[in-house]
């Protein structure tokens, strides 16, 4: 094994501790935000939306240690794995990456500095937005890191950009309905109480810099047009998405990230409408949420190696 390929395991194994980190935060501050919500409290749904009020959260000083704990061991690991792409001589694209994994972080911990107002929708937003960029980027480095990998095959790359271009749409819809505590608007699926198509007036929910007050009740037209337009775009990348994955399928050195997409796209959308099903189960909500940077994280990985296909000479 040559020094290069050591440096490259080394990095390699950084970086897969650093997505587990970053999943197990995401887990975390999911379960912190949606418990401290409401989700899963026993009045539900008069207890939704209780931060809100100024009522105290339940969830308990342990939990919000282990968050802090392992946010900290992932900032400290982010400069560890950025140190090692980056000297003695840059990696090509791991050090780009790393760069911006590390700046990522470092946006999140200002962020977190504004976020114990509960009113403010974008620190909420962009949070979610940040765990899940954390942990794509992370992933994205342990499978560039990897020595041993194949040769890839030449697919196209279209319907996996605008798949994942809808998965962001989706992604950004979703935390917008935690962040502006909007989950109780639409108990039903796949329409909300049959309503196919949010009202005009309800577009105003889509501005990530509002301040709320209290949360949306059941049929609030903001919240309702959040709902919707996140199961459309939901809809839009499994079709799109499912396309890249069937494509990646029939090439040997994708087949099994391409199968990961299928099942994951499949699960993700299984447990968005079980959570509603349930009645927003807490655990299935928490599953839902690290569900998406999973899938977030697996679809950039098989648009990465159809890119790198095309760019083979
Ligand atoms: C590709 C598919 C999907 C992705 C990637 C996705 C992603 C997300 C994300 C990131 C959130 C924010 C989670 C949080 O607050 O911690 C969210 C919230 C939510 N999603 Fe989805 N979603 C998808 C499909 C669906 C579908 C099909 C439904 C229902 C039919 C659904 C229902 C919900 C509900 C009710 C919430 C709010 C619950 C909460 O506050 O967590 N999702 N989604």
């Amino acid at each position: 094994m040559t020094t290069r390929d050591e440096r490259l395991q080394r990095i390699r194994i950084l970086a897969l501790l650093l997505t587990a980190l970053s999943l197990l935060v995401v887990a975390i501050s999911a379960y912190l935000r949606l418990s401290g919500a409401g989700l899963g409290c026993a009045a539900w749904p008069d207890c939704y939306g209780q931060l809100l009020s100024g009522a105290q959260s339940s969830p308990a000083g342990l939990v919000r240690i282990s968050h802090r704990l392992a946010a900290s061991l992932a900032l400290l690991l982010g400069f560890a794995l950025a140190w090692h792409c980056i000297r003695p001589d840059p990696i090509r694209p791991l050090a780009g990456h790393a760069t911006l994994l590390v700046a990522l972080m470092i946006l999140l911990t200002f962020i977190g500095l504004w976020s114990s107002d509960p009113h403010r929708v974008w620190t909420g937003f962009l949070n979610m937005l940040g765990g899940l960029g954390l942990v794509a980027l992370s992933w994205r480095i342990a499978v560039a890191a990897d020595p041993l990998l194949p040769p890839q095959s030449s697919r196209s790359a279209l319907p996996l950009q605008a798949g994942i271009a809808a998965l962001v749409m989706t992604v950004a819809l979703g935390a917008l309905i935690g962040a502006r505590y909007a989950a109780a608007t639409c108990g039903t699926t796949p329409a909300c109480a049959g309503v196919w198509w949010p009202a005009a007036g309800g577009l105003a929910a889509l501005n990530p810099f509002a301040v709320v007050a209290s949360p949306g009740a059941p049929g609030d037209a903001g919240g309702v047009a959040l709902h919707l337009f996140h199961r459309y775009c939901a809809v839009a990348a499994l079709l799109l998405l499912g396309l890249g994955a069937l494509r990646a399928l029939a090439a040997d050195a994708t087949r099994t990230a391409g199968g990961w997409l299928l099942a994951l796209l499949a699960m993700e959308l299984v447990l968005g409408s079980l959570t509603v099903v349930s009645g927003f189960s807490l655990w299935l909500a928490i599953g839902h949420s690290v569900g998406a940077a999973v899938l977030f994280a697996v679809a950039l990985q098989v648009l990465d190696a159809g890119v790198q296909a095309t760019r083979r000479p």
